[in-house]
């Protein structure tokens, strides 16, 4: 599948759960700058102390620190034909660097209430090592507590109470980059946050396979 994605939606509104269907339908390359940016996080380095510390308390990381991360992405092979870019552009600044980089061919906004948002984090539990995601109750893992994966045992994100200040950052920094995307001409597409996983499979899929045509 040649296209290349925008993920934008709320913090746990299911953009990494979306990213993981896709990725299994159609083989696109996965880049997440909260994934690769926790990596950095565990670090003992003063980089890693500072990547931490912004991240913990759910503010957004300087640019310097993020485009270094996503140009390197850019640039390798598996990324030259297609790819899914969850977690970048996070302002308007970001996405007009990265509309100068690469040609974007469309934009899925995941659309949830931000109480709903709340109530269903409080299920998560994430992968420190693969990034995979699940919920205890939605999307358990076939061995409680235990990455499908990869074996590590699973824990609960360190940013997970700072969840109503992400939404603030979401609302004022993030949303108005799908506004200045279409501006430019870039479809965008929006898929209900909080459909069953089965629904947004075939919602996706149909999604991606009509629009390639
Ligand atoms: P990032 O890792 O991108 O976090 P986020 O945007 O806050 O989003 P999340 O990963 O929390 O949620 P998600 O939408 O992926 O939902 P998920 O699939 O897990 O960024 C983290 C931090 O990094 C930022 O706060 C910032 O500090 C920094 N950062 C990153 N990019 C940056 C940038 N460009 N510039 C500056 N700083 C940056 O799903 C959530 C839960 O719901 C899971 O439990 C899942 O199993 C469940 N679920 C999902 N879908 C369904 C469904 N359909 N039905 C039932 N349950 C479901
Ligand atoms: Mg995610």
């Amino acid at each position: 599948m040649n296209k290349k994605l925008i993920l934008i939606g709320p913090p746990g509104a299911g953009k990494g759960t979306i990213a993981d269907l896709l990725i299994e339908k159609f083989n696109f390359t996965h880049i997440s700058t909260g994934n690769s940016l926790r990596i950095v996080a565990e670090e003992q380095s003063e980089l890693g102390i500072k990547v931490k510390t912004i991240m913990n308390e759910g503010g957004l990381l300087p640019d310097e620190i993020v485009d270094e991360i996503i140009k390197e992405a850019l640039s390798k092979e598996d990324a030259k034909d297609s790819f899914i870019l969850d977690g970048y552009p996070r302002h308007v600044g970001q996405a007009e660097k990265l509309i100068d980089w690469v040609k974007i061919d469309e934009v899925v906004v995941v659309d949830m209430k931000d109480e709903d948002i709340i109530e269903r984090l409080n299920g998560r539990r994430t992968c420190p090592k693969c990034g995979a995601s699940y919920h205890i109750v939605n999307i358990p893992p076939k061995v409680e507590g235990i990455c499908d994966f990869c074996g590590t045992k699973l824990i609960k994100r360190a940013d997970e109470d700072k969840i109503k200040h992400r939404l603030d950052v979401y609302h004022k920094e993030t949303e108005p980059v799908i506004e200045f995307l279409k501006n430019k001409g870039i479809r965008i597409q929006k898929v209900p946050g909080d459909f069953d996983v089965k629904t947004q499979k075939e919602w996706m899929g149909n999604l991606i396979v009509y629009n390639q045509e």
